[in-house]
């Protein structure tokens, strides 16, 4: 024999000799073919085929094997029988666990291929940023900081001693009915509101008593208007006040024309118009050249080439009266405009109304 018979009793003859001698070793030859087979294949399916080609099918050699039984003495066929069932079982056992082996493994494939993978890149988290009549009040404050100037600040809600009788705002005027002016209900009736324009600083600087003065005072203001493209009742104004020796209009104005050219390039222009406020004298409206149409004439600017930004004046004496200061050896200039407005002229937008509508696809742009 060239090698040791895996099946034990190969080279006996068993139950007295019933069972031919080949047999067994075709038993082994079976056996360790299909058990080889059976142990290699690769995947499910083709494990399913070789377990047809070893057994299930009616052309494996095992079940030629157990067709011959049919014509086998009633000893040999049962000892043939038994034999055959054993080897059976033993190569369903070795497909079991093959199958065990191999479903395990497609099993772990596929969870390697349905795993999340948590390694993605993610967008950065969302951010948010100053609003847009923050970056315009800030870059404004920088212009003024740059030429020389103190950020102050006030109160929203003011006196009426301060938003009106000190800037000489008389007892009659328009700005002074509660048509136009938000009251507080607090103290003497109307002598408290919100106030209407950033003015009242002017007069908290002036009440200090510390000069000279180069301020410029940011801030909420409101009045009772209804909501429309160019009027919000909760809007921001910039003021400014310059007190020292010697102030002249022409430093009102060269004041006015370098901040309008820092805010919106060199290029643009300023004019000033007579107006009349109390609070100064003499008074004028400010005035820049279109940033649509560089002063041709556009629906911007309504076909007059030219943009109004807000009021100015040297500053009354009545003013630095009602605040202590000696008006023969101080002069001073005063001007206000519109922070929101700069800012909708700024980036070119339609209607002041987006800015307190808080749709980050609006804001987001900025
Ligand atoms: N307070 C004025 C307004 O709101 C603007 C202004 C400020 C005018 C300072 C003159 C001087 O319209």
């Amino acid at each position: 024999m060239p090698y040791d018979d895996p099946v034990p009793q190969a080279n006996e003859p068993l139950d007295g000799g019933v069972v031919t001698k080949e047999l067994p070793q075709q038993l082994a030859a079976i056996e360790s073919e299909a058990t080889a087979a059976l142990a290699g294949a690769v995947d499910l399916a083709e494990l399913e085929e070789r377990e047809r080609v070893a057994f299930r099918s009616k052309k494996s050699r095992y079940a030629e094997l157990y067709q011959q039984l049919g014509s086998m003495e009633p000893d040999q066929r049962r000892e043939v029988g038994r034999l055959l069932n054993e080897l059976r079982g033993r190569l369903e056992a070795v497909a079991a666990s093959r199958r065990t082996e191999l479903a395990k493994a497609a099993r772990a494939e596929r969870l390697a291929a349905d795993r999340l993978d948590l390694t993605e890149v993610l967008p950065g988290r969302l951010a948010g940023h100053a609003h847009l009549v923050t970056q315009v009040r800030e870059a404004l404050e920088d212009v003024f900081v740059g030429m020389g100037y103190e950020i102050a600040e006030g109160p929203e809600v003011e006196t009426g001693w301060r938003n009106f009788e000190a800037l000489n705002i008389p007892e009659d005027h328009p700005a002074r009915s509660p048509l136009d002016t938000f009251y507080v209900d607090h103290g003497e009736p109307w002598s408290v509101l919100l106030r209407p324009h950033t003015s009242p600083v002017q007069i908290r600087l002036l009440e200090r008593g510390v000069l000279p003065i180069y301020a410029v005072a940011p801030g909420r203001t409101y009045r009772k208007d209804t909501p429309d493209s160019t009027h919000l009742p909760v809007f921001h104004q910039i003021e400014g006040l310059v007190v020292d020796h010697g102030v002249t209009f022409a430093d009102l104005k060269g004041t006015i024309d370098t901040f309008v050219r820092a805010i919106f390039g060199a290029g643009t222009r300023t004019r000033l118009r007579p107006a009349y406020f109390p609070f100064t004298e003499p008074s004028a409206e400010f005035e820049m050249s279109c940033v649509m149409c560089g002063g041709e004439g556009c629906r911007t600017c309504s076909g007059v080439g030219w943009i109004e930004l807000g009021g100015c004046g040297m500053v009354h004496p009545a003013v630095f009266e009602a605040t202590g200061v000696d008006a023969e050896e101080w002069t001073g200039f005063a001007f206000g405009f519109g922070i929101d407005r700069i800012a909708i002229m700024r980036h070119n937008i339609a209607d002041l109304r987006v800015m307190i509508e808080n749709d980050v696809r609006f804001l987001g742009q900025f």
